[in-house]
């Protein structure tokens, strides 16, 4: 917004557009303003429909983060009013709306216009009529304030603000905030001017290059700040909330849900639940399980895995669950997040603030929370003799200091990326293997962009061998020691039509080092636990792989680090 009124620029593509079409924003000069990566849902990704959207009068411009799930009666009954839409979106309901219930109130327009919208937003908007503020009003999409000096600002991502303050305020839901560069005030739904507590973020890359380097080495750190309040004179107690035995045997199924990495942290954590439990788990994307009317009761278990606790479809997925019944347990690192308050019981992972989109130690301390929970569930049951419980429950203690062995030798890694990643790639494994495998190659196409296929060992034979060439890289995880000399069978397999391969083992594994043509050690483990190591050298594989590439590491192209829609 500037002397002349609000001008509006957008384009389809990267913000770099943006930036040139703009002069990197110096051809549209103003004290206000607001802006949107949008990820489209309603619409396809056009300049068009791109945002701001703008009112009919041109009085009103908004932003949006969510979806709005009554857009289309909203949309009959706003052209019935005569209003004229130009996009395909369901945000240009809310702008339209503004425009409706506006009387010389901005503050009342946006209350009448949050009351009237189902679904999930978090939106900020501009008046033309009020050129030095912005209103922004959130409902399950998040929304930080940023406090600056002589500025402030508001982004549905507190990373977005951490490069201009480190001083913000958590809105809530219904909540309405009003900001002008001198002042924030924040008012309840009903219009009451509220008190908010201002959070310090205190994040800095610590002399890494990338933020994703700092959280991989900062997961030994990480994992034990995740175990440490649970391990108590070697037991595992959970935080203000216990399962009974009683409980736990009424259930007969665990399942575990969630996207992306997290899921991946699910397919390992099922492995380490049904050896040492004996109960079925399933792991399920949360995307298909919101939709696959969930077998699940009040006999079942729910796991539910979210690093930010925001993404849409773990939420939906933990909703159609808590309806039919089931116990909802929150694997979350975002304390106070959506799905930390929707869960029956939440289990915090500690991680810290995970700032690079990929994730790295949010992913290795859900793994600890779902190891320490499987021990803890598989003692009340009885299924654990004393001796072998206290263990398992050493080695779990253990595990911070294996991770930081797992990095120290593993400084190699940088030439070994030069020389497996020049093409697309296989991951390998069986069983915990094959968990480890799925992580280690969606890394590699989150953040290097390079192809990369994971495949459980055993399965190659029925179709994916014919890929395998010469000069093919193949990424071999052999931790799991029980079916190693399966997979070195795979190894020779792949070896024997031209591929070369990396494998990843335990420390002392002499069979791995005549067949694979390199190999990545990590120090031993309780194979149940492998993962938690075994992700490690191949996140910095897939790092060095970026890096040597030049991509945008910390903020890959089309990703997101909280996907807040669906
Ligand atoms: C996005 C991120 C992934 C993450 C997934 C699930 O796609 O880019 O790194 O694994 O969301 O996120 P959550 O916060 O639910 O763990």
């Amino acid at each position: 917004m500037g002397a002349e009124g609000i001008r509006v620029e957008k384009v389809s593509g990267r913000i770099a557009r943006l930036c040139e079409k703009t002069a990197n924003g110096a051809s549209v000069p103003g004290s206000t303003g607001i802006g949107h990566t949008r990820w489209a849902t309603h619409g396809a990704p056009t300049d068009i429909n791109a945002h701001p959207h703008l009112s009919n009068d041109g009085r009103f411009a908004i932003v949006h983060n969510g979806i709005i799930e009554n857009y289309l009666a909203l949309r009959e009954e706003l052209i019935a009013d005569g209003y004229v839409f130009r996009s395909e979106t369901d945000t240009e309901t809310i702008v339209h709306l503004l425009e409706k219930y506006y009387d010389g109130d901005i503050k009342t327009a946006v209350m009448k216009t949050a009351a009237r919208l189902e679904g999930s937003y978090a939106l900020g908007i501009l008046c033309a009529d009020a050129p030095d503020t912005l209103y922004a009003v959130r409902q399950a999409s998040p929304l930080i304030l940023g406090i600056g000096v002589g500025e402030n600002y508001f982004a549905s991502d507190v990373t977005a603000l951490v490069a201009h303050t480190k001083n913000v305020i958590y809105l809530e839901d219904g909540e309405i905030a009003m900001l002008t560069p001198k002042s924030i005030q924040v008012f309840d739904c009903t219009g009451k001017l509220i008190q908010k507590p201002i959070s310090r973020v205190t994040w800095r890359k610590g002399g890494y290059e990338h933020f994703m380097l700092k959280e991989i080495m900062e997961q030994p750190a990480a994992v034990k700040a995740a175990l440490a309040p649970r391990l108590h004179d070697g037991e595992i107690r959970l935080d203000d909330f216990e399962l009974s035995a009683e409980k736990l045997r009424s259930v007969n199924k665990i399942v575990i849900t969630a996207c992306g990495s997290a899921y991946y942290a699910g397919c390992s954590g099922r492995y380490a639940i049904e050896k040492l439990c004996r109960i079925p788990v399933q792991v399920e994307l949360a995307s298909e399980l919101r939709y696959g009317e969930p077998m699940v009761d009040e006999h079942t278990l729910v796991l539910v895995l979210s690093q930010s606790g925001e993404t849409a479809d773990t939420i939906a997925a933990l909703k159609e669950c808590r309806e039919r019944g089931a116990t909802i347990i929150g694997i979350v690192n975002v304390v106070g997040s959506t799905i930390a308050k929707l869960a029956d019981h939440t289990l915090y992972t500690w991680a810290g603030p995970e700032i690079a989109v990929a994730t790295t130690k949010g992913y290795t301390t859900q793994l600890a929370v779902l190891y320490l929970f499987a021990l803890y569930a598989a003692e009340k049951l009885g299924r654990l003799q004393k001796a072998e419980y206290s263990a398992l429950v050493h080695s779990l203690k253990m595990l911070p200091k294996r991770l930081q062995e797992t990095i120290d030798m593993n400084y190699q890694i940088p030439a070994l990326a030069g020389r497996y990643t020049s093409q697309s790639l296989f991951f390998i494994g069986r069983n915990t293997d094959y968990a480890v495998a799925l992580e280690g190659a969606l890394k590699m196409k989150e953040i290097s962009y390079l192809h990369a296929e994971s495949y459980a060992a055993g399965e190659l034979k029925h179709g994916t061998i014919a890929l395998i060439d010469e000069g093919q890289p193949v990424i071999a995880v052999c931790c799991n020691e029980a079916l190693c000399d399966k997979t070195l069978s795979n190894i020779v397999e792949v070896k024997a039509r031209g591929a070369k391969v990396l494998a990843l083992a335990f420390r002392g594994n002499r069979k791995i080092v005549s067949q694979a043509d390199d190999v990545i050690f990590i120090p031993r483990i309780e194979t149940i636990f492998s993962a938690a190591l075994a992700v490690v050298p191949l996140q910095l594989l897939a790092y060095y792989a970026a890096k040597e590439k030049g991509c945008d590491i910390d903020k890959p192209k089309n990703l997101a680090k909280s996907v807040t829609v669906e």
